[in-house]
This record gives C-alpha cells, sequence and structure tokens, in this order.
C-alpha cells in the first residue's frame, strides 16, 4: 500500500485527498494516515492541508524500494528489485541471489556498500546517501566470448539515462567509464559465472557519483558526482530507471548480432576522445596514438606513430 499512495502523490501535480486515496485502495482514513506517517519518518516531505489532502514536497534524494518501484517504466530489468540499507557489495548479492535461482533482471541497490568492489581488484569507495550503487542478473544464452561487451552496453545505457535524466553533457570513456567534463562519475564492473562453454549468469555492478558533495583531495581531480557537476541533487530512482530501460533496449540490438556492429556508431558518437591522442594503461606497459573508436568486436582502435593500428581489447584509456 505504501507503493501505491507514493505513487499516487508523485502523479498529481498538486494535493490528493485522503477520500481519493482511501477509494482508489480500498483502504480506511487511518490506513492512508498511518502510511503517510511511515513515509514522513522516512523521510518524504508531505504537506497535509484540511479539506484539500496531501501534497508530496521534492524528494530528491530519497532511495529506497517505493521510490523505484514508483518510477520504474521497464519491462523486464529490475522488475525484481531488492533494496538494502546496507550490503558487502551488490555485486555479491545479485551473485548469491543468482546461485539460490533468482530470475533475469533482478536488481540490486543498496544506500552503502562495505566492501564495494572496482575493476582490477581496487576497492571502490560507496558512501551512504549520496550514490547509485546497483548491480543487475543477466542469464544469456550466448557463448561467455560475448560477455565482455555487456560491459560496453551498460557504458551506454548509463551515458544516456544521466544526459536524459539530468542534461549533462557527458561522454564514455573506452570501455565503460563515464565522465563528465573530463571527470568520472561512474564505474562498472561486469563478473561472470560460466560453466564448460555456457555462462551460467552475468552480473552488471554500476556506481554512479550522483549526489556525492564532496572528494577526497587525491582523486579531486580525477572524480566528480552529478550534484557537484549541477550544483543540486538529483533523483536517484530516475538515473536508474533510466539505466534499465536504456540497457534493455541495446542489450535487444546486441543479442541480433553478438557484436557491436549495430551499436558502435552511436558508441563512437559519445566516446571522448575520437580522434585524439589517448594513452593506452595496457598489461604489456602504456603507449600513447590516436584514438578512431571501437570496432565490432568493441577493441579500441589506436594507430600508432608509425602508423600502425593495434585494436586494443583489454587495459583502459587515460584521457
Ligand atoms: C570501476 O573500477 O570503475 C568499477 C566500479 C564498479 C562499482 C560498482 S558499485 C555497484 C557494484 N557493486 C560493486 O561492488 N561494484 C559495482
Amino acid at each position: 500500500m505504501k507503493n501505491e499512495i507514493l505513487k499516487c502523490l508523485k502523479e498529481t501535480d498538486g494535493y490528493v485527498s485522503g477520500q481519493e486515496l482511501c477509494e482508489r485502495l480500498g483502504v480506511s482514513r487511518t490506513a492512508v494516515w498511518k502510511v503517510i506517517r511511515q513515509l514522513e519518518a522516512e523521510g518524504y516531505g508531505i504537506e497535509a492541508v484540511r479539506n484539500r489532502g496531501y501534497r508530496l514536497h521534492d524528494s530528491a534524494d530519497i532511495l529506497n524500494e517505493a521510490e523505484i518501484r514508483a518510477v520504474l517504466t521497464s519491462h523486464w530489468l529490475g522488475q525484481n528489485v531488492k533494496f538494502l540499507e546496507e550490503i558487502d557489495s551488490t555485486n555479491n548479492e545479485v551473485r548469491r541471489m543468482a546461485e539460490q535461482g533468482a530470475p533475469e533482471g533482478t536488481l540490486v541497490v543498496a544506500e552503502i556498500q562495505t566492501a564495494g568492489k572496482g575493476r582490477r581488484g581496487r576497492r571502490w569507495d560507496s558512501p551512504k546517501g549520496s550514490g547509485i550503487w546497483h548491480s543487475f542478473l543477466l542469464r544469456p544464452e550466448f557463448a561467455p566470448e560475448h560477455a565482455s561487451m555487456l560491459t560496453l552496453l551498460a557504458a551506454m545505457a548509463v551515458r544516456k539515462s544521466v544526459s536524459n535524466v539530468t542534461g549533462l553533457e557527458c561522454l564514455i570513456k573506452w570501455p565503460n567509464d563515464i565522465v563528465v567534463n573530463g571527470k568520472k562519475i561512474c564505474g562498472i564492473l561486469t563478473e561472470m559465472s560460466t560453466e564448460e562453454d555456457s555462462i551460467r549468469y552475468v552480473v552488471v555492478g554500476i556506481g554512479i557519483n550522483a549526489n556525492t558533495p564532496d572528494f577526497p583531495e587525491e582523486i579531486r581531480a580525477t572524480a566528480t558526482s552529478l550534484a557537484l557537476e549541477l550544483g543540486h541533487p538529483v533523483h536517484r530512482a530516475s538515473i536508474i530507471n533510466g539505466v534499465m530501460c536504456a540497457f534493455e533496449e541495446y542489450y535487444d540490438i546486441y543479442r541480433e548480432t553478438l557484436d557491436m556492429s549495430r551499436l558502435k556508431e552511436a558508441y563512437n558518437q559519445e566516446l571522448v576522445n575520437v580522434e585524439r591522442a589517448v594513452k593506452v594503461l595496457a598489461p604489456g606497459g602504456d603507449y600513447t596514438g590516436i584514438s578512431h573508436g571501437i570496432n565490432d568486436a568493441g577493441e579500441l582502435i589506436v594507430e600508432l606513430a608509425d602508423g600502425s593500428l593495434r585494436e586494443v581489447n583489454s587495459g583502459e584509456v587515460s584521457v
């Protein structure tokens, strides 16, 4: 009932009368009043005016299951959603749920991660109340070699959502960082469980610095948050919804060919530093070259000083 009442309040531009809520939900006035008190205790600002009803104030920075459900318009991704106040890592939680048979599309969102994981075994700082720490479960039927490109799809989905919801110009830094004004706002960690030659499941974990008010001195030059760039907080649930909807769209396109042929043009348009010099941080040693964007395999084509082309399939690029 809480979800329904929140949805009604959000959908209405103005007051919703207590009577209307009772009729819509088939419950008593006391039951409605109790839910309103509960929502207030969770941090929602609700104005109650005699003879008019209830009106919801701006709730930009509240994240919970009801808030997510109230805005979710995706078809399957995120429909099975679990919100946790605290967890070690949303990737770990989705893995545990996958082992217990959770359905494809299961989404886990946490307010805080105590052991957030970054790429290459790094730690991912996941403070309370300001980030979007979320992971979702896929059970693809294709071969494991096609899974690495899911990370590129996730980057495209985050970029689309953030730019639609906030209006900020954001770009992708190959393979899957999202940058605003040259600083990182999002990281993606995809993990896979395989069995012989098939995929058991894939977990796509996405961390977005949404309303982070400040960063430690040592990363201030390279990391930022949406709120810092915008000057006001963002509604985190709307960004999650945007990611879910966009990923569904790109995933459908990707599965038609199992390569980036139909998506590379869009990806390259959103890529930072195309036709410019980039530094590739490769396992065998760093080198520089001109980036020509990705190929059908999702590899970054880099032109070296001698004119030869290298197709980079691992490592990172520094801007
Ligand atoms: C990176 O190093 O850039 C990747 C960071 C990925 C962080 C996200 S936050 C949600 C999910 N849970 C984790 O433990 N990691 C990912």
